[in-house]
């Protein structure tokens, strides 16, 4: 089985060096070969997705992803700018499923924000439809207003839309990824102002009827934001678009501690994947040896799980995890004191040692 092993910017090679750790100690022959993405990508070949790193996750069976981005490339035209390095590997690879974990380990829980008492126990999924929405919609652009009372002046705009394919599919997965859990399902939406919306309220509740085991409710994105801080335990699985579920997602990743421990997926109709931490490439702290690697070690347990077809394996690793957890090992940003704080590399060393 081949892996494409793209480690990006930032802290992305660091904790990605963490997670082919892991995988090269599970006695798995995995044939993984690395190429660059992102600023990395534009410093070697002039563009964020060259061609051949591109062609490498096309012929891969799954493809391992760090991060992109870096202040530096903020100047470049949009094309050329990092970010478009995963938004072009969602769209050319068909990845339009993004599943977010969100999983309180009770280790934790003082990590939070918030109070031990509303987070411990936490596990939701947030279902993110990915590559539609005002992401992608067209046209879009800069031009002159045609109409209105600022017609003539400069704009900027971009266009919402949502197919009922789309819709059905991701609806499809969110139903049956809440049949495997606690079967309940909230689609979150703004049906009250949105045409886009209303349509895709209408179609979730559409599928609904070929999963009657599941319950299912609809929140409008600002009330499903407050309850998410509010009573995030309310919730089991959670599906959206594109652009809500970008935000709901950082914020339901705070939930939990840290951001720098939730894996995700980006799974196409035949699970084959993207597998990323769901925070950035962090260029502040590039380079220091400090950055998590536990969301890219278990977003590479997803990895095996959902497009290797080794759910033994992801088990061990995320049990791994657990036990570096329950030793007390922490990296900075879930650090509290009567803890060890540890690097990057002792952190990924410590899984290895726990997989045992
Ligand atoms: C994410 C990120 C990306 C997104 C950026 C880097 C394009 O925020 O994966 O959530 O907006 O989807
Ligand atoms: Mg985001």
């Amino acid at each position: 089985m081949k892996i494409a092993v793209l480690p990006g910017d930032g802290i992305g090679p660091e904790i990605i060096g963490q997670a082919v750790k892991v995988l090269n100690a599970l006695g798995e022959s995995f044939e993984m070969e690395t190429a660059p993405v992102g600023g990395a990508g534009y410093e070697a070949s002039g563009h964020p997705l060259p061609e051949a790193t591109l062609k490498l996750a096309l012929e891969a069976d799954a493809v391992l992803f760090g991060a992109v981005g870096d202040w530096k490339y903020d100047k470049l035209d949009r094309p050329l700018r990092p970010e478009q390095a995963i938004l072009g590997l969602r769209k050319n690879l068909n990845l339009f499923a993004n599943l977010r974990p969100a999983i309180l380990y009770p280790e934790l829980a003082g990590a939070s924000t918030l109070k031990p008492e509303v987070v411990s126990g936490l596990d939701i999924l947030i279902v993110r439809e990915l590559t539609g929405d005002i992401y992608f919609g067209q046209p879009r652009g800069m031009r002159e207003c045609p109409d209105g009372p600022f017609k003539g002046s400069r704009e900027g705009f971009d266009t919402m839309r949502y197919s009922e394919p789309e819709i059905r599919r991701i609806a499809h997965v969110a139903f049956q990824a809440a049949q495997k859990r606690g079967k309940r399902l909230t689609s979150v939406d703004k049906a009250n102002v949105l045409e886009t919306f209303q349509f895709w309220k209408d179609i979730v509740t559409d599928v609904h009827k070929e999963y009657p085991d599941v319950e299912l409710d609809h929140m409008y994105v600002d009330n499903a934001a407050m309850q998410l801080v509010r009573a995030p335990k309310k919730f089991d699985v959670i599906v959206t678009g594109n652009m809500f579920g970008d935000i709901l997602s950082d914020a339901a990743a705070m939930l939990t501690g840290s951001i720098g421990m939730l894996p995700s997926a980006s799974l196409d109709a035949n699970n084959k994947g993207l597998y990323e931490p769901s925070h950035g490439s962090a260029p502040d702290i590039a380079g220091k040896g400090i950055a998590n690697p536990l969301a890219t070690i278990l977003s590479a347990a997803m990895m095996l799980r959902y497009s290797l077809n080794k759910a033994e394996q992801a088990d061990r690793v995320e049990n791994a995890v657990k036990k570096v957890l329950a030793q007390g090992l922490r990296t900075g940003d879930i650090y509290e004191e009567g803890t060890t704080k540890v690097g990057t590399e002792q952190m990924g060393d410590a899984v290895v040692k726990a997989l045992a």
